[in-house]
């Protein structure tokens, strides 16, 4: 195939981070923008003179595009990725998939009737700092993983439609998922509205996976800091992943604690620290979203499942709306996979 032809619509707040990547990609030739704010169309108009735009997406349905690119408020996403899909276009959308794993499932059973790819925006999923995690963990160098506890916290940016699990936790689910390969058994979530009526604006999230391993985060518009920070817990060694960190984003910790083998008396009981060393691994410094975006082209060219297909979509919308009903249920613990069915949880990524 030459050039990937792509329109892009929503060219809001991180529809130009996408036209950017795109425009600078030499596989992928940006045609048209579509949003309908006109004040954004001049804004892209201006920066980029030969992009086509309109306010109307259905016009990019004229242009003989291959593939189109969604940065639209979530809400709009399902019925914008069905007409494209429907246009016969290869669909990247912005995180969250949906705002329901019903609209999901069409979703991804509509790419798959129709033999286009279908990828999901989980930018953290093509972060190097979030692979060398995920390596640090599948090839046990941290040992059994015992425990993953997380921050993302910032002040605002606050929604009107979607609460802050929607909004922020969607990529720490989709990191979770990505570097442990499994789905959650359990979920429950507990926050509270500060500011705004019935929008969550601080929650915190437990998942409970296979293999006994624990997952807590805290997710915040409402902080006077800003924090992206994950820190994986495991027998050998100890990582934390700190996103704020421009260089030095990963650092694992030679630390652990160790059960002598046998003690005759409760005097001789006595636990073994490891206090090794810190390394800090190089990691690249490409920008995440220019991998993906690559990855969106080759997925279409060589007719691969992106790693971040639709299927990864429904999942975190799954657990997503698990979050929710807990939200409404005081924290109520919502079951997943039901591990008495002896269901197998684990997933290939
Ligand atoms: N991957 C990431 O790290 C990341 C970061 C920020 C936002 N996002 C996602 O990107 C998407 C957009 O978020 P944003 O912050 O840019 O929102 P935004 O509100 O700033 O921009 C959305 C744009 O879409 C336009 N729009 C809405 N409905 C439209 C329609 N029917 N046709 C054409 N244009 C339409 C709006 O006019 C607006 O300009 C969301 O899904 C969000 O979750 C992802």
């Amino acid at each position: 195939m030459d050039e990937i032809k792509i329109g892009v619509i929503g060219s809001g707040y991180w529809g130009p981070n996408l036209i950017r990547n795109f425009v600078e990609i030499p596989a992928a030739d940006v045609v048209a923008v579509a949003d309908l704010d006109p004040d954004r169309l001049t804004f892209i108009s201006n920066r980029y003179p030969k992009i086509k735009v309109t306010q109307d997406y259905r016009e990019l349905f004229k242009m003989g595009l291959d593939a189109i690119v969604i940065a639209t408020p979530p809400a709009s996403h399902y019925q914008i990725a069905m007409d494209c899909l429907g246009q016969g276009l290869h669909v990247m959308v912005e995180k969250p998939l949906t705002l329901s794993s019903q609209t999901a499932q069409e979703l991804v059973d509509y790419a798959k009737e129709m033999d286009l790819t279908l990828m999901v925006g989980h930018t953290f999923e093509y972060n190097p700092a979030v692979r060398a995690l995920k390596d640090l963990i599948t090839t046990g160098e941290l040992g059994t993983v015992y425990y993953i506890d997380g921050v993302r916290a910032n002040l605002g940016l606050f929604q009107r439609d979607l609460n802050v699990l929607w909004d922020l936790a969607t990529h720490d689910i989709s990191i979770l998922l990505y570097i442990l390969g499994m789905e959650p058994l359990t979920v429950s979530a507990q926050g509270t509205a500060c500011v705004l009526d019935n929008i969550h604006d601080i929650a915190y999230l437990h998942m409970t996976f296979p293999q006994n391993i624990l997952a807590h985060f805290r997710i915040s518009w409402l902080d006077p800091c800003k924090v992206r920070r994950i820190t994986v817990v495991g027998s050998k060694k100890m990582a934390v992943y700190d996103d704020v960190e421009s260089l030095e984003k990963i650092r694992i910790y030679d630390k652990g604690v160790e059960v002598p083998p046998y003690t005759s008396t409760y005097e001789e009981f006595k636990l073994s620290y490891r206090y090794g060393d810190v390394v800090i691994p190089h990691l690249s410094h490409m920008e995440p979203l220019r991998i993906e975006c690559n990855h969106f082209l080759d997925s279409i060219t060589n007719k691969i499942q992106p790693i971040s297909n639709g299927e990864s979509g429904l999942r975190v919308v799954k657990v997503l709306e698990a979050a929710d009903r807990s939200l409404a249920n005081y924290g109520n613990q919502e079951i997943l996979i039901d591990t008495r069915a002896d269901l197998n949880a684990e997933i290939s990524v």
